[in-house]
């Protein structure tokens, strides 16, 4: 496995650490460290600030609004929140609602579910009084009539998505890990997925142990990249339960890393990437390919890092 001496994991963190995915997790963490400052704010407060910061940006083309569409030209997003296995819940397939994190925190606190998709999760949303939006934005737009041409020309539905595909561009689901100084852990991630998907597809972020998956007593992960890949190893779930045998958080991302690498024999530029952090503070990140990029705040520390482990190649 090859590694990169990016900042050193090995020590723990006291105070508060907010780990988020891509460059766009420092826009995350900036907003989940001004709520940890707001009185009686939490983990969870932290999370959903911090993805709906991604959310709301339009330049972020893989997430809330400004997300590119599904093949039909519609935008879907997924999104789940994780304290703990009693305490999770998630949305997928939602259309019209610009913050997907909000939708799925009142899923987990308002109802006996853990996931409500499309039509449901959609009237869920508005009688909860979410804000109905259209999410399709004119480059979005603009990007998705490019796809339906290349499309058209001729290529397979698969290559030409590939050509505008935001995770092959180093970006895609914000995955926003949240730990306090007295240890409590909260995660949450949100996407509108792969672009120019088939309509209907939902990929790892939505599903507890998948894109996410927090035990308040062993530790936290969070996943970006090819769904597909993340889903098909139960991703998140393998790291929290290494790290609940032992392995440290690095090393369990790498075995799930290498899992992926055996268990699905990754297409070429086909990124998956994870981050997890520890109730005592140890973190860690890891990819698949070069390109992740993790944002890391602290106290003293507010920083776009490389992974400290990287699988494969850049082919
Ligand atoms: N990781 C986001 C997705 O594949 O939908």
């Amino acid at each position: 496995m090859a590694t990169s001496n990016a900042l050193s994991s090995d020590g723990t963190i006291a105070g508060h650490l907010v780990l988020s995915t891509w460059h766009f997790g420092r826009t995350a963490n900036r907003a989940a460290w001004e709520a940890l400052a707001r009185a009686e704010a939490d983990a969870l407060d932290a999370v959903e600030a911090g993805c709906r910061a991604v959310e709301a940006d339009p330049e972020v083309t893989s997430v809330g609004y400004g997300g590119l569409p599904d093949a039909a030209g519609e935008v879907t997003l997924d999104a789940v929140i994780m304290e703990s296995p009693a305490r999770c819940g998630g949305v997928a397939c939602l259309r019209g609602f610009p913050h997907p994190i909000s939708v799925a925190r009142r899923v987990m606190e308002k109802t006996p579910h853990v996931l409500l998709v499309a039509a449901g999760a959609e009237t869920f949303a508005l009688q909860e009084g979410f804000t109905p939006r259209d999410l399709l934005t004119p480059a979005a737009r603009k990007r998705w009539e490019e796809y339906r041409r290349d499309h058209q020309r001729g290529q397979s539905p698969e290559h030409a998505a590939s050509n505008h595909d935001p995770a092959a561009e180093g970006h895609d689901t914000v995955g926003v890990l949240v730990r306090l100084a007295d240890g409590r852990l909260a995660g949450g991630c949100s996407t509108s997925g792969l672009a120019f998907k088939l309509p209907g597809r939902v990929g790892d972020s939505p599903i507890v142990g998948h894109g996410l998956y927090v035990d308040p007593d062993v530790g936290a992960a969070v996943g970006t990249g090819h769904g597909e890949l993340i889903s098909r190893v139960c991703g998140t779930f393998l790291i929290v339960e290494e790290i609940r045998r032992g392995t440290a958080p690095l090393e369990a991302i790498g075995k799930a890393l290498e899992r992926i690498a055996r268990s699905c024999r990754p297409l070429p530029r086909r990124q998956a990437a994870f981050l997890a952090v520890t109730p005592d503070g140890r973190w860690a990140a890891g990819s698949l390919r070069p390109g992740f990029q993790a944002a890391l705040r602290t106290d003293a520390i507010d920083t776009l890092l490389p992974p400290q482990t990287v699988l494969l190649g850049d082919e």
